[in-house]
């Protein structure tokens, strides 16, 4: 995948550099999953070694840091096509970029390394914040926001001199937001409530928010790349998103106040708001579908028919519509009024939303632009779909549907026997967690686990080899 390089902006290559490192923490945050759902089967499996906190704490971090990456990547790679400029501050950037990975690093070995201890201010300054998916001490909070300071700078700075189209007013203002939200995340109160409140204006305004119209600016972009979408459509459609995800999704922050000592009236907003978040989300997915119909059968600027220069991307683009969808709209719907979430709190309900929509929101579209990314760098007109492709988006969406699908039946179980038979309480906990219907879910979400792996396992590979394929013909 590295061997020579077509691409035309010094950006491009850094993208590649980020882009790299996503696909192999992607890796890790898999390896550590499966980690974590052994020892939901055999509890004693690594106890004392690499504890289940520690394996599903780096699972989810990973991931975390995985999508950064990627989508740091993104606007490395499209940001010079888009403003028709070279990235500004590029010699940072690449500083930039080592610093950072050299920080994942020694954050990652701290938590491998030193997995119990007390908790005081030396602990949040050095190993671990303690907040679930940014638990990264103080210290690489402050090296992450300097880092992020240099990436923004440099795509403001370009965004100033180049050419501004709908989909960078949007970007260049959402990445505001999304760096900013971060800082919420970074302070220590000693009151819980207070600190899960600031705590969730980071998760939820990112993943219901800026990160829905990141994914919204991104799609423009590639499906204005591969399919000549209208530009004048898909920014029609993008403004409209931003509008509706910002005005449901900040509000809707209401659905995760039900519970950590807020006033009572969050019951109300959060019910009414976050039910309202899946209608962007089915506009996002009616917007795909429109724009692929549209273009059917006419030709673009060269006179060519129906083009469809990038199949992969746009599978895992037609995925993410569905993904984000699924995931996100219905899944999320479902537990989303209090009158629901009084039972399915903080069951396997929750994880079977988490992993739907983290995987069908982002991982799905940070895939397509790799795609994209690969297609620029080898520097081929039209990629085609290989075997490997298409097993591996048949393992790995069938791996996490299926996983899915086990944590619901799981929830399923806990909600109805732990909170709506046995009412609660640590008892009912284990009891449940203890039946066939529980015990046998989480056998299969092992499996599924292991089937999204292998598939992971294809997709790298065709990664590396979809260049061979093309030119050996597909
Ligand atoms: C791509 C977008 C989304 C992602 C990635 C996402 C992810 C997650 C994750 C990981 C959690 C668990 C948080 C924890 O560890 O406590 C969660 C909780 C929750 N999500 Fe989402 N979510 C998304 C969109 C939505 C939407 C659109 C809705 C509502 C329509 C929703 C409703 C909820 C609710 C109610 C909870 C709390 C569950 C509980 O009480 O245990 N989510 N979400
Ligand atoms: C090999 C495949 C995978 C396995 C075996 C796996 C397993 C696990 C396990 C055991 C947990 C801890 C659940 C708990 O505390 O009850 C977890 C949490 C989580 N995983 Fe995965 N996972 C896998 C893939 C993924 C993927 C592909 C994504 C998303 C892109 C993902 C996102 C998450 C999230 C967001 C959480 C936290 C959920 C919550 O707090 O409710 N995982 N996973
Ligand atoms: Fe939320």
């Amino acid at each position: 995948m590295l061997a020579k390089t077509n691409l035309k902006y010094e950006s491009q290559k850094l993208a590649i550099n980020y882009f790299t490192v996503a696909v192999v923490l992607f890796g890790a945050q898999l390896l550590m999953g499966l980690i974590a759902a052994a020892q939901y089967l055999f509890p004693s499996f690594l106890y004392g070694v690499f504890d289940f906190n520690i394996s599903r704490m780096v699972h989810i971090n990973a991931m975390v840091v995985w999508m950064l990456y990627a989508m740091i990547g993104s606007v490395y790679y499209l940001l010079p096509e888009e403003s028709g400029k070279e990235v500004v501050g590029l010699k940072f950037g690449k500083i930039a970029f080592w610093v950072l990975t050299l920080a994942v690093t020694v954050v990652v070995l701290v938590y491998i390394f030193v997995q119990i201890g007390p908790a005081d201010m030396k602990t949040i300054w050095f190993i671990n914040e303690g907040r679930e998916y940014i638990e990264a001490p103080r210290w690489a909070d402050i090296g992450i926001v300097a880092v992020v300071l240099v990436f923004y700078y440099n795509v403001f700075a370009t965004y100033q001199k180049g050419k501004k189209t709908g989909i960078l007013n949007v970007l260049v203002a959402d990445l505001f937001a999304l760096a900013g939200l971060y800082l919420c995340g970074m302070f220590f109160t000693d009151n819980v409530s207070i600190d899960q409140y600031w705590w969730w204006w980071v998760i939820h305004l990112w993943v219901e928010a800026t990160w829905e119209v990141f994914v919204g600016a991104i799609a423009g972009f590639a499906l204005i790349k591969i399919i000549n979408a209208k530009r004048e459509i898909v920014e029609m459609w993008l403004w409209i998103e931003v509008l509706m995800l910002f005005g449901s999704g900040i509000m809707g922050l209401g659905h995760h106040y039900f519970w950590i000592g807020t006033p009572e009236y969050w019951w109300e907003i959060g019910a009414l708001f976050s039910s309202l978040e899946p209608v962007p989300l089915v506009a996002m997915f009616v917007h795909v579908l429109y724009d692929w119909g549209r273009e059917k059968g006419h030709s673009d600027a060269k006179g060519e028919k129906s083009p469809l220069r990038n199949s992969p991307a746009m599978a895992w683009l037609a995925l993410n519509a569905i993904g984000n969808f699924l995931g996100a709209g219905i899944w999320g719907f479902f537990h989303t009024l209090p009158q629901v979430n009084i039972y399915t709190h903080g069951t396997q309900f929750t994880a079977a939303h988490g992993h739907l929509a983290f995987f069908g929101a982002y991982a799905t579209i940070l895939t397509g632009m790799i795609y994209i990314a690969i297609q620029g760098l080898v520097g081929i007109e039209r990629v085609k779909m290989t075997t490997k492709t298409k097993l591996s988006i048949a393992f790995i969406s069938l791996g996490v549907l299926g996983m899915t699908v086990a944590l619901t039946i799981a929830g399923y179980e806990q909600t109805l026997v732990e909170r709506a038979d046995l009412g609660g309480g640590w008892d009912a906990y284990f009891i449940a967690q203890n039946l066939p219907w529980y015990v046998q879910a989480q056998g299969w979400r092992f499996a599924m686990g292991v089937v999204t792996f292998i598939g992971y396992i294809l997709l790298v590979w065709d990664m590396l080899t979809i260049n061979k394929a093309q030119k050996e013909g597909v």
